[in-house]
């Protein structure tokens, strides 16, 4: 198994370039498969998600051209089988994407229920709804979910809280439906409007993405297109607050800094400083930063994903921050992980009280999802003398090239063997 192996205490310094968005190209991939005809999607991030579900539709008979590690062509045309059940679409999040654009395009989907980061209860009630009000008949049985209808017919969809899945899975099956369905209180993130600008270069109605209400005009056949994801927000955060948590100074190039306001304004807020250009944030910190109160909330709030990054920032902070998790109920697991580092965190339900520590201690930790598995990366860069993370399999569904780009910005972090003790003592021999 492999882990990482980190030296902290080096501020991070330099430049970093962000890649494309891990949440929209899950939506995109599977979106392209409702062409006829081939679709090219650029700036796809190298990550294991991405590689899963581009496996999986060429399980189902897309066809599917890797022209370089950031390029895929994908052609829908010879689709011949409706069921997906392979055993790793089941361990990610976006495979339920498939139920939304197979029954859309063929009026039939049988998919393994998603999995992904165990960080709460996660239902698809909504998704599920969405599909039915357009006529669809789903069940579940055996671990799968499944969808077929004679037609589906637009409708006008209120959905019980902002989903981000629900919002896609809906818009696409929606948008190969007769006539107009309306999608009421869907999410806002910036991958809804990406998903929804990619569906609509294919030839589909898409209207308010990305506002209270979206519009879907139904048509027949969707055509080929070429299109470029947007950067990784959380990618983006995750830098910024790396390098605000080590007291660096780092241009994070490739980024929308719109899409990062909701953590720009907690960095300024707590007294580092960011500068934004037209696709650059300059974040630097050069004194210990203080307390904030945080609180996650669907886009533009602040966003579930950066939680934990948030948190161990704080824990270094001087003063007493509450962060309360709104999203996910189980999303403060990671926390006994920090204190074995030296944080000061009590959890009282879903908020995490926070006393601010003079500096963190390396220690052996396990990260226990994606998000929170980058936080511990990021703490051990932070941290006094050595920290190992292992279980890194997590951060690697959706961090590409993590270690090297933390290693080009000067961060001491190899990924090594976890049995392998010549590894361990190379490293430390490299980095005292
Ligand atoms: C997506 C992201 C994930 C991010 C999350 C919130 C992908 C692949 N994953 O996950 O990284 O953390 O958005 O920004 O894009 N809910 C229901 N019923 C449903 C669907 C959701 O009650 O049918 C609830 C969930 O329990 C949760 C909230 O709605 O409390 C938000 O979930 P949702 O936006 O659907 O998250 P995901 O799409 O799973």
């Amino acid at each position: 198994m492999k882990q990482y192996i980190i030296k902290g205490g080096t501020p991070l310094r330099g430049e970093v370039t962000i890649g494309g968005a891990k949440n929209a190209a899950l939506g995109i991939i599977v979106a392209a498969i409702m062409a006829n005809e081939p679709v090219v999607i650029e700036n796809l991030p190298d990550v294991d998600d991405v590689h899963v579900l581009l496996d999986a539709i060429e399980g189902i008979g897309a066809i599917v051209e890797r022209i370089d590690t950031h390029t895929v062509k994908i052609n829908g045309a010879l689709i011949s089988n409706t069921s997906v059940d392979e055993d790793a679409i089941r361990k990610i999040r976006g495979s339920y994407y498939l139920v939304g654009a197979l029954l859309g395009k063929y009026k039939r989907a049988l998919v393994a229920l998603p999995g992904g980061c165990q960080i709460g209860s996660r239902p698809i009630d909504q998704h599920i709804k969405g599909f039915e009000q357009l006529g669809a008949e789903v069940t579940i049985h055996h671990g799968k979910i499944d969808a077929s209808a004679e037609r589906l017919v637009g409708e006008h969809i209120y959905l019980d809280c902002p989903s981000v899945g629900a919002t896609i899975n809906i818009m696409m099956a929606a948008c190969m439906a007769e006539g107009r369905t309306i999608i009421e209180n869907p999410a806002k993130e910036p991958h809804i409007v990406d998903v929804a600008n990619f569906l609509n270069s294919m030839g589909a109605n898409i209207r308010g993405a990305g506002t209270d209400a979206i519009r879907i005009r139904g048509v027949e056949s969707l055509h080929g297109s070429e299109y470029s994801i947007i950067p990784d927000q959380i990618e983006a955060g995750t830098y910024m607050l790396a390098v605000a948590a080590t007291g660096g100074d780092v241009y994070i190039q490739n980024v929308i800094p719109k899409h990062l306001e909701a953590i720009t304004a907690k960095l300024v807020e707590i007294g580092a400083r960011v500068e934004e250009f037209d696709d650059c944030v300059h974040v630097s910190a050069d004194h210990r930063l203080s307390y904030a109160n945080v609180k996650t909330m669907p886009y533009p709030g602040f966003p579930t994903d950066m939680q934990p990054q948030m948190t161990t920032l704080l824990a270094l902070s001087e003063g007493t921050s509450i962060v309360t998790e709104t999203i996910f109920e189980t999303r403060l697991k990671y926390v006994g992980e920090l204190r074995r580092m030296g944080a000061n965190i009590t959890v009282e339900g879903n908020a995490a009280i926070i006393t601010g520590v003079d500096g963190l201690t390396g220690a052996a930790v396990s990260a226990p999802d994606l998000r929170a598995g980058a936080a511990l990366v990021m703490a051990g860069l932070a941290a006094e003398g050595f920290t190992c993370v292992d279980h890194i399999q997590y951060i690697e569904r959706g961090y590409e090239n993590f270690e090297e780009k933390i290693r080009r910005l000067g961060g001491n972090i190899d990924k090594i063997d976890a049995e392998d003790e010549r590894a361990v003592r190379k490293f430390k021999m490299k980095v005292s």
